[in-house]
């Protein structure tokens, strides 16, 4: 490890040195002897509402359905999930957990009411799927909670219910109940949302009114696990608007002995104006430089929250929380009206990784980040349909980036060319550098450019210095007929990953990036 290091920093000394031969080319420096925080594993997050099918059919087919489960829940889904190491799912909204009424999910499923969904359709919720299961379906997967409790139309005390029914481990009347439905041990909740959107669905709360509610729940939502802390997570901004940013924080930094937050959260959609009208699927390279272009206002908006919780925390102690991320795009034609589904892309796999790269570069402050949403709706990990399931072009790039999961961010210098398209103009390549655990040297690189192949030059002087040879990059880049190819139920594998293999040449260890395309290899 010590030894690519130094082999690094002189890579880095050498930046801005002539290009390759190739006039593409452009040069990454990587210096490994300056390394940044650690990349929390949990902004690999999922996001999973009760919304359309996201829930139901998505993971809950119930445990007499023909399509094979545990308990209930799909057995296709969770081995899928479990190779992306999914850290967290955030659950069960959204809009729907300010109207959401745990008690109506607990207990045996005949006695369950049917209640209404009216954010999303307006269907039925039949409350099959509730705390047990959620409970269940997080630990077939090996994912820690993300509960969001409701501060819309719930009280304190249905919220503070709630926790000492999850996870004391006293002998109270709740934990009795907890025993009765077939789970004596308290369960760890990793992570608490206090509301969702309170400036807007979550009960169009001004900035100082949601304050006053969050030293309430703050301080009734009772962790009693102590075994397992939980960080409470505040609402914060919508996109750019500050003034819950500014609100939270001033009121975190004269809070009292009497409540607390650990996070804040930041909601931002890939959308170019709504209600989003832009295709999923047959769209051209305007569309696809647009959605990249708004995709790329990430890096904008963490800056102006994190600037000011800076001036509020600069010790770092309150983490950001990109609690719903993501390419909200115009539904697929004759879906069910309100259940956000749409189809996945090419773009959408690049629209992935630039976010998880921004996160990553601001690893200091972003600790967790959940992608919206899990399965069958908005930029969606998974497809089902009925008994069949089908990764997107999202999946795979979760996939693809585990290695990134709790390692060390390095930073690096790119020289070379931009892509242009219309009025848009932005960096050709984007990249993310990563030490893991092992002291192996992880590079996940974005050739945005869908007309042109990247050539990136790690450099002669890295290879050849000291004792360490940087003798190969091998792993996997996911490239895609065209911007717009899709997987399906009848062609699932149109976008998936291939081997990636490059070795020195001439000196020079050069990758080779195929048009808009995802590409994550280690070095050796
Ligand atoms: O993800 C869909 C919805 O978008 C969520 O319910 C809400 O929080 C946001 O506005």
């Amino acid at each position: 490890m010590l030894r690519l290091s130094a082999v690094f920093v002189v890579a880095a000394a050498l930046s801005g040195v002539a290009m390759g031969a190739d006039s593409d080319s452009m040069r990454l420096s990587i210096n490994a002897g300056d390394p940044g925080a650690t990349i929390d594993r949990h902004i690999f997050g999922q996001f999973a509402e009760h919304l359309g099918r996201g829930i139901y059919e998505g993971v809950w087919v119930g445990p007499d359905s023909k399509i094979p489960n545990t308990r209930g829940i799909r057995n296709d889904v969770v081995a899928a999930l479990k190779a992306i190491k999914v850290p967290n799912v955030r659950w069960p909204g959204g809009c729907f957990a300010d109207e959401y009424h745990w008690r109506n999910g607990i207990g045996p499923m005949d006695k369950r009411p049917a209640t209404l969904n009216p954010n999303w359709g307006g269907v039925i919720e039949p409350n099959t799927f509730g705390t047990h299961e959620y409970m269940d379906f997080l630990s077939q997967i090996g994912a820690e909670a993300y509960l969001s409790i409701n501060v819309g139309s719930g009280t304190p005390a249905e919220a503070a219910d709630w926790l000492e029914y999850l996870t004391t481990a006293q002998p109270t009347a709740l934990a009795k109940q907890r025993a009765a439905n077939g789970h004596p041990e308290p369960y760890k909740v990793d992570l608490l949302g206090i509301g969702n959107e309170s400036w807007g669905c979550g009960g169009s709360m001004t900035p100082d009114y949601y304050v006053s509610q969050l030293k309430i729940y703050a301080r009734y939502a009772r962790n009693y696990n102590a075994s397992h802390p939980m960080r409470r997570i505040a609402v914060g901004p919508d996109t750019s608007e500050t003034s819950y940013t500014e609100a939270v924080m001033a009121a975190w930094k004269s809070k009292t002995w009497a409540w607390d937050i650990e996070g804040i959260s930041l909601h931002y959609y890939t959308v170019v104006k709504w209600p989003p009208a832009f295709k999923a699927t047959g769209f051209g390279e305007t569309e696809y430089a647009t959605m990249l272009n708004s995709t790329r206002r990430m890096e904008e908006l963490l800056q102006a929250h994190i600037g000011i919780m800076d001036k509020y925390d600069p010790q770092k102690k309150v983490f950001l929380s990109v609690d719903e991320w993501g390419a909200w795009m115009a539904a697929t034609p004759g879906s069910p009206q309100g259940f956000l589904e749409q189809q996945n892309s090419q773009r959408d796999a690049i629209i992935a990784a630039l976010n998880l790269n921004t996160f990553a570069r601001h690893a200091d402050r972003v600790r967790v980040a959940n992608i919206a949403q899990m399965i069958n709706v908005l930029q969606a990990m998974i497809f089902t349909d009925q008994e069949k399931m089908l990764l997107t072009p999202t999946y795979h790039v979760f996939r693809m980036y585990v290695p990134f999961q709790g390692a060390t961010y390095l930073p690096y210098t790119l020289s070379g060319r931009t892509y242009k398209h219309g009025e848009f103009e932005m960096p050709g390549v984007d990249v993310l550098a990563a030490r893991d655990a092992k002291g192996k040297v992880w590079l996940a690189l974005v050739n945005l450019d869908p007309g042109r192949t990247a050539s990136i030059d790690l450099g002669a002087a890295s290879i050849n210095q000291g004792g360490a040879k940087l003798s190969r990059a091998r792993g996997e880049t996911l490239i895609a007929p065209k911007i717009d190819s899709v997987n399906t139920f009848a062609a699932p594998g149109t976008v998936s990953p291939k081997p990636f293999d490059a070795r020195p040449s001439g000196g020079a260890l050069v990758l080779k990036l195929a048009p808009a395309s995802v590409t994550v290899v280690a070095l050796e």
